[in-house]
Formats: structure tokens, C-alpha cells, sequence
């Protein structure tokens, strides 16, 4: 599988990877069942996707637990685990990017993670006191210390990634993007090429909208799934233009004889401004299916075509 280079650090890792808010995530999904959350990691790294995305807040550490135990039974050396921290749980879940509190949450995840490394380390969310540079110099201390590989932040605004990257030593940032949520991020993609500094995008799949699973008749049933709550100001209109661009990818899918799904994983893969995909899944089936995207290889004439469906994003 290609190898991605992440930032500055020297974490290499395969562009596919598993987004784990749905393992262990009890406090943000109703009904998860956490077999299904161990069935579909090692699913995951059996097919050799070796890139997991995770966070204090998916379940409170529970999350981080899981995957935790799930690595007992494999290489770690051969996974990238990416974590987050930032909700100060004895400050009524308040964010916290302070030194103090940073560090002892990177103590907690190793802890949970049952590892002595966590590959990804990244402020989960800027707070208001702390200057962006300095939260970075934390993270350069713990990295210095070895107990993380690269330094991230997460849904940090354009200025607030140059603040944290004062000093160049950002390697990574994770925000929200997705062929329906395009527009909001393109200066910052811009800046991120120009400065070595990788991307991974949150709701790659619009939490489900881009499954293919919704038909235009559907609103009522997506606003009201998790995923729907999840996107927050996503409207009628933007909806039905989203599904008509699915419809349009319908087509290139047949062509592959693949899914919805794969064929939208592939557009990101085949996307310079991407450094990793990291879709969510529910079960293993998921993940078996999402990671034939693999194998799909989109023309460059085909990869225009998604561009145009969704130019209005
Ligand atoms: N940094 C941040 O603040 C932040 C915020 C959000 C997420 N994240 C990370 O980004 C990852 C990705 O985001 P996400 O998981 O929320 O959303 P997503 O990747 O856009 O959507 C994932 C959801 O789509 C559905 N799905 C996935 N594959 C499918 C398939 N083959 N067929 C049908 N349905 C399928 C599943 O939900 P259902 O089966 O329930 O429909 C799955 O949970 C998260 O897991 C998390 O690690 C980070």
C-alpha cells in the first residue's frame, strides 16, 4: 500500500486509514455495540490499514481503551495510532491546552493506549487563554521526551494554524472537509501545501450522506440520524444538492463496478491537498467494503467529474 509521509516527523503510514468515534463513543452515539467496535479494528489492521484516528472524547477514553487492547495482538511498531486532547474533564469538560493539563492527558491516552508512544498527538481544540506557539512548544517537549512522534492541532482556524506554526513545527492538521463541505477550507489547504504540513479530513463520508445510502426523499430521516446531528447547519437545499452529485457518482460506480462509497474514498486518496482518508465505521462490513477503494483507480477525467458535481461546495 503507498506510504504517506506525515509533516516534518517520521511517521510514514497508508493513505486509507479508520476514523474510532463509533468505537467506544457511547457519550456522542446512541446504540454502539463495542463487539462490533473490536471486530472492526482488527478487521481494519488485518486488511492493513494501519492508521487510527482517535480521542480522549470518543467515550471518554473509552475508545482509546479498545484500541489499547486490540493492539496486544499486533506489531505496534506497524500502526499509527493519532489521538486528541483537549476537554478538561475536572473543569466540566472546559478546553484546556495549558502545559500542565496537556501533558498529563498525553500520560492518561499512553496509559489507556497501553503504549509507551502515541505516533499523532493533536490539541483536539484551541482554547482562549493559551497562545497557539506555546500549546506547540508542549508538544515539542513531549516529543522531545519520546512520547509522541508528530504534533497536530484540530479545528484551529487559518490564523490560528499560523500562530501554532510559528516556529514551523505544526506537522499536521485535521478539520473538517469533504466533497460537501469544500469551500470553508480552501485557504487553508493552500497554506497547509505551501508549509509541509499534512491534512486529514474529518466527516470524509458527511457522517453517511456520502454512502449513497439517502435518497432525496430522505431529509427527514438524515436530519434526525446521528450523522444529520452531527453536521449541524447542513440544510434542505445543500442536501438535495449533495444527492444529486451522488447520483452523478452512481454512474462512475457502475463503470467500476463499485460502491458510492469507494468511489468517493478514491477522489480523496487521489487528492494532492490529502495526506490520509480516515472514514468511520459502525461494523467490520464497513470496513471491508470501504477498504476496496483500494483498488479503485479514478481517470483523471473521472476525478474532474466529481469536482464538477460538487463545485457548489
Ligand atoms: N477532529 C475532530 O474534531 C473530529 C470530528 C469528527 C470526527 N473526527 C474523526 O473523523 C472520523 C471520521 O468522521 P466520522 O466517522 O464522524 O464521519 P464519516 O467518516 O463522514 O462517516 C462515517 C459513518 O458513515 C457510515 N458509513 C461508513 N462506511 C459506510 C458504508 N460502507 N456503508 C454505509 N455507511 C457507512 C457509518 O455510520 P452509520 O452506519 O451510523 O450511518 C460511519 O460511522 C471519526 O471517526 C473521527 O475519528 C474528528
Amino acid at each position: 500500500m503507498k506510504q504517506v509521509k506525515i509533516g516534518k516527523s517520521d511517521v510514514y503510514t497508508s493513505k486509507l486509514g479508520l476514523g474510532t468515534n463509533k468505537v467506544g463513543g457511547h457519550n456522542l452515539f446512541n446504540n454502539l455495540n463495542e463487539k462490533d467496535g473490536y471486530d472492526l479494528l482488527r478487521e481494519a489492521l488485518n486488511l492493513g490499514i494501519n492508521f487510527l484516528d482517535t480521542a480522549y472524547v470518543y467515550g471518554l477514553g473509552r475508545s482509546e481503551e479498545i484500541i489499547g487492547d486490540v493492539l496486544q495482538d499486533y506489531d505496534r511498531s506497524k500502526v499509527i495510532i493519532a489521538t486528541k486532547a483537549a476537554q478538561d474533564k475536572s473543569q466540566d469538560m472546559a478546553i484546556n491546552n495549558s502545559a500542565e493539563f496537556i501533558k498529563k492527558a498525553v500520560d492518561e491516552a499512553l496509559s489507556r493506549l497501553k503504549t509507551d508512544y502515541i505516533d499523532i498527538f493533536y490539541l483536539h481544540f484551541p482554547d482562549k487563554e493559551t497562545p497557539k506557539d506555546e500549546a506547540v512548544e508542549t508538544l515539542s517537549d513531549l516529543r522531545k521526551a519520546g512520547k509522541i512522534r508528530a504534533i497536530g492541532v484540530s479545528n484551529f482556524s487559518l490564523d490560528q494554524i499560523k500562530e501554532a506554526n510559528k516556529n514551523g513545527k505544526v506537522d499536521i492538521v485535521e478539520d473538517q472537509f469533504s466533497l460537501v463541505h469544500q469551500s470553508p477550507v480552501k485557504e487553508e489547504l493552500k497554506y497547509l501545501q505551501e508549509n509541509n504540513i499534512s491534512f486529514v479530513p474529518f466527516f470524509p463520508l458527511a457522517s453517511g450522506l456520502l454512502t449513497g445510502k439517502y435518497a432525496l426523499e430522505d431529509w427527514d430521516k438524515f436530519k434526525n440520524s446521528d450523522g444529520g446531528k452531527l453536521l449541524g447547519n447542513f440544510d434542505k437545499k445543500q442536501y438535495d444538492e449533495a444527492i444529486t452529485g451522488i447520483d452523478g457518482i452512481r454512474k462512475i460506480a457502475e463503470d467500476h463496478q463499485a460502491t458510492v462509497t469507494q468511489i468517493v474514498l478514491a477522489w480523496y486518496m487521489a487528492n494532492p491537498a490529502i495526506s490520509v482518508v480516515i472514514p468511520g465505521a459502525r461494523n467490520a462490513a464497513q470496513v471491508r467494503s470501504n477498504a476496496a477503494a483500494l483498488k479503485v483507480e479514478l481517470s483523471s477525467s473521472e476525478y474532474q467529474q466529481i469536482d464538477q458535481l460538487f463545485s457548489s461546495f
